[in-house]
């Protein structure tokens, strides 16, 4: 199981010093909330503080969008060169143009789906895809409880993956923590994001370690 602590739960006064202790704890790659005030009830960062986040981060980025406007924010944070670009597939009239989009700028491209969208919505996108990402809460806010009808639905998306393309990765964001790993790693989760679980735990480095099962 691979982790992305989420830089949300972090503090943000003190960004630096917590994106290099994740990193040197071994962490996978460093998730990164954008969140536009519109598609979501809260805002978070956009290129500048992400740009001095990817300037200290020994991990590749994993940009998570929550907007509602997604070709202008993959244009504004394919410059940094982040891993994975995910958008929401409730807020996009062309996926698969978006895809093409993003992959064309050199990044890997994933979709997000909120707890009520089914895992058929991206069947006939996945062969174009590098992972989905399955929100276990409601996207918008960290700290939140684990909805566990997330487990069901990783399981039918490691079906579809397994037999359309395996190399697809299958992400899970939202309330993750010791409690739920093994569960999620049952159903063929390949990546975990933690945001609160990892930053308010009393050793970071061993929260990190206690999810790569
Ligand atoms: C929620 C975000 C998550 C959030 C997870 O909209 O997508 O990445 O930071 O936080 P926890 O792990 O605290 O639920
Ligand atoms: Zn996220």
């Amino acid at each position: 199981m691979q982790v992305a602590p989420s830089v949300l739960s972090a503090d943000f006064g003190n960004l630096q010093r917590d994106v290099e202790e994740i990193c040197n704890a071994g962490c996978d790659f460093v998730h990164i909330d954008v969140m536009d005030g519109h598609f979501v009830p809260n805002m978070t960062i956009g290129p500048v503080v992400v740009s001095a986040i990817a300037k200290v981060a020994t991990k590749p980025l994993d940009i998570h969008l929550m907007v509602e406007s997604n070709t202008f924010f993959v244009e504004l944070f394919a410059p940094l060169k982040p891993e994975y670009i995910s958008f929401h597939i409730e807020e996009e009239k062309h996926p698969h143009r978006l895809i093409q989009k993003i992959r064309s700028l050199g990044i890997k491209p994933a979709i997000v789906l909120n707890p009520h969208t089914p895992p058929e919505s991206v069947e006939y996108l996945l062969a174009d895809l590098d992972m989905v990402l399955l929100m276990s809460v409601n996207p918008g806010f960290g700290g939140q409880s684990f909805i566990n009808s997330v487990i069901p639905k990783a399981a039918r998306l490691n079906e579809l993956r397994n037999k359309i393309n395996p190399n697809c990765l299958i992400q899970v964001d939202g309330g993750v923590s010791d409690k739920n790993i093994q569960a999620l790693k049952d159903v063929g989760v390949d990546v975990v994001v933690a945001g609160s679980y990892v930053f308010k735990h009393k050793d970071r480095a061993e929260a990190i370690k206690s999810l790569q099962i």
